[in-house]
C-alpha cells in the first residue's frame, strides 16, 4: 500500500453491493478519491453523477468513472463485478460465470499495480479470494475476502434482539465458509464480555440457538426472495474493512483469510477473524474452538477446498 495522507479506493462492479458501497464510502467520508470501473460506463456514470450530487452536504471526495488503468496508485481494490445469486440459487452456483469475469479482471488490475490491497466481495467469495491470490500472485496478506465479516454482523444483530442489548455491546463469530457450511462460535460469544452461559438475565435454549443460527446462515436468501438482492448490509461490512486498512486499524474482523495451520486446515481461505491493518492481514487469530466447533470448521474448509480444485 502506497503510505499517503490522501487515501484512494477502486471499486470495480458496479451493481447493486458496488454502487451502495460507493455511496457508503462517500456518505462516510474520509477518503480522497473513488474511482468507479463497470463495464457499463453509463450506469457507473449515472452513480457517479447520483452521488457527486449530495456532496455538497457531505465531506469533499473526488468520484469519478474511470478504467483499470486507474489503478495503478490505488490504496484498496474492491471487486464486486460478477453475477450474484438469483432466488434458490446458492453462492457456489455462481463459480463457473465469476471466476472466468474474475481472471479477466485480476489480469487486467496486475499490470497496473502490485501494490495495492484487493479485496474481494463477489461470491462465492472464500473460493473468488483464493482464485485472487492464486492469479495475481500477490501476498496472501494483501488478498482479503470479505468473508463471514457480514454473516457476524447478522449473527451479533439477531443475538442483540433475543437478549434486548444494543448489538454493538453483542461479540460474537460466524467463521468459515460465507455460505451454507459457515457455523456460530456459541463457546466465545458474549455480551459485554460476559458469555452467554453466565448471561444470566437470559439463558438461550439449545432450540433458539439453533433458530438465530439458522436465520444468520439463510439472511440473504431469504433477502433475496423478497428483494431480489442483497447490497445495504455487505457495503457497510466492506465499508469498514476498508476503513480498518485505509485507518491503519488493527482491527479484528472475520474477513477471508488465509489459512496456514489451522485444527488441520491449510491452503485456503476462510471467514476467521483476523487483525486487519494497512499492509492488510496482519495475524489470523487462534479461536479456541470446542470439538464441536472445530469438527464443524474443519468441515467447512474441506467443502470451500472440493471447490478450490474446480477453478481453472
Ligand atoms: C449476502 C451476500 C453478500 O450474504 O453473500 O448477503
Amino acid at each position: 500500500m502506497v503510505h499517503r495522507t490522501q487515501s484512494k479506493v477502486v471499486v470495480v462492479g458496479i451493481g447493486n453491493v458496488g454502487a451502495t458501497l460507493a455511496y457508503t464510502l462517500a456518505i462516510k467520508g474520509g477518503i480522497q478519491e473513488l474511482v468507479l470501473i463497470d463495464i457499463n460506463e453509463q450506469k457507473a456514470r449515472g452513480d457517479m453523477l447520483d452521488i457527486n450530487h449530495g456532496l455538497p452536504l457531505l465531506h469533499p471526495i473526488q468520484i469519478k468513472v474511470g478504467d483499470y488503468s486507474d489503478c495503478k496508485d490505488a490504496d484498496i481494490i474492491v471487486l464486486t463485478a460478477g453475477a450474484n445469486q438469483k432466488p434458490g440459487e446458492t453462492r457456489i452456483d455462481l463459480l463457473n460465470k465469476n471466476a472466468s469475469i474474475f481472471k479477466t479482471m485480476i489480469h487486467e488490475i496486475t499490470k497496473h499495480t502490485t501494490t495495492a490491497i484487493l479485496l474481494v466481495a463477489t461470491n462465492p467469495v472464500d473460493v473468488l479470494t483464493y482464485y485472487t491470490w492464486k492469479e495475481s500472485g500477490y501476498p496472501k496478506e494483501k488478498v482479503i475476502g470479505s468473508g463471514t465479516v457480514l454473516d457476524s454482523a447478522r449473527f451479533r444483530y439477531l443475538l442483540s434482539q433475543k437478549l434486548d442489548v444494543d448489538p454493538r455491546s453483542v461479540h460474537a463469530h460466524i467463521i468459515g465458509e460465507h455460505g451454507d457450511s459457515e457455523l456460530a462460535v456459541w463457546s466465545l460469544a458474549n455480551v459485554g464480555g460476559v458469555t452467554l452461559e453466565h448471561w444470566t438475565q437470559q439463558i438461550l435454549t439449545a432450540e433458539e440457538k439453533q433458530d438465530i443460527y439458522e436465520k444468520t446462515r439463510d439472511a440473504a436468501y431469504e433477502i433475496i426472495q423478497a428483494k431480489g438482492a442483497t447490497y445495504y448490509a455487505i457495503a457497510v461490512a466492506l465499508d469498514r474493512i476498508v476503513r480498518a486498512i485505509l485507518g491503519n486499524e488493527n482491527a479484528v474482523l472475520s474477513v477471508s483469510s488465509y489459512i496456514e495451520d489451522y485444527y488441520d486446515v491449510e491452503d485456503v481461505f476462510m471467514g476467521i477473524p483476523s487483525i486487519i491493518n494497512r499492509d492488510g492481514v496482519k495475524q489470523v487469530i487462534s479461536l479456541p474452538l470446542n470439538e464441536e466447533e472445530q469438527k464443524a470448521f474443519q468441515a467447512s474448509a474441506k467443502k470451500i477446498k472440493d471447490i478450490n480444485r474446480q477453478l481453472p
